[in-house]
């Protein structure tokens, strides 16, 4: 079994937590004791003077987790902008040493991690890291998260084949907010080295701001096959 999967996206709000959120619930009502990280976010509310991510709430309440947040979410960045500038404006550099522990912690607590990155794969972490290197360095296979809208065709193919250049494992595609029907589906099949996961249509009553899952995992569990990102 592998002991976990990284979700990347063909760019940024394409969908990552509410996927990344679908698949840790699908694996913990599957019996595994789950685990959830966000190694680093931006855009964080401050709530009682202390930084905290939209993502990793939604994350850690999908499965009920009840590791500390240092743990989920270890780098969290006040401005919604790229983390090297959002560090750089805050004048406190990325520690990827907290990373690499509360990654390690996550991993030794839980049968299965889902961690969920920061942007694309190319976004920079520090000076020598990108997100890419994470994925490396977690030695995880990857699901790639699109969604339906101009211009996704081309950052899915440009990802897949950047991660193929740095021989990360592919599990696959999630097509997500799809609204164009099988056009979009069959394109990105015909061109995509990985296969289509499945795809998610736009539901009303889910909201990563508003922690709302609507009926997201019975529809994943429903429509993706957990085994294939579950088996090595
Ligand atoms: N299938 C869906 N149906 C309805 N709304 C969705 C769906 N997927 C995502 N959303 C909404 O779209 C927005 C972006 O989704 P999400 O936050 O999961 O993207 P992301 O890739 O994780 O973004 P970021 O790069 O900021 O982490 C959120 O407002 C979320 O609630
Ligand atoms: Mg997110």
């Amino acid at each position: 079994m592998e002991k976990g999967v990284f979700v990347t996206g063909s760019d940024t709000e394409v969908g990552k937590t509410v996927i990344a959120g679908a698949i840790a619930a699908a694996m913990r009502a599957h019996g595994l004791d789950v685990g959830v990280m966000k190694p680093v976010a931006s855009g964080a509310k401050e709530i009682n003077g202390k930084l905290v991510s939209e993502d990793a709430v939604y994350l850690k309440k999908i499965i009920d987790s009840s590791d500390d947040d240092d743990l989920v979410n270890p780098i969290c960045l006040k401005l919604p902008i790229a983390p090297t500038i959002a560090a750089s404006i805050a004048g406190v550099p990325i520690d990827v040493d907290k990373i690499w522990k509360a990654y390690e912690e996550l991993t030794n607590r839980h049968d299965f991690v889902v961690v969920e990155g920061v942007g694309g794969l190319m976004v920079p972490i520090n000076d020598t890291l990108f997100v890419a290197d994470l994925v490396c360095k977690m030695d995880l296979p990857l699901v790639i998260v699109c969604k339906d809208y101009l211009g996704t065709i081309n950052h899915t193919l440009l990802t897949l084949e950047y991660a193929k250049s740095r021989n990360i494992r592919i599990k696959g595609i999630v097509i997500n907010m799809l609204k164009n029907g099988d056009d979009f589906v069959r394109e990105i099949e015909k061109y995509s080295s990985a296969p289509i996961l499945g795809t998610i249509p736009f539901k009303e009553n889910v909201s990563v701001e508003n922690c709302a899952y609507g009926d997201i995992v019975e529809h994943f569990r429903r429509e993706i096959n957990i085994s294939k990102i579950m088996r090595k």
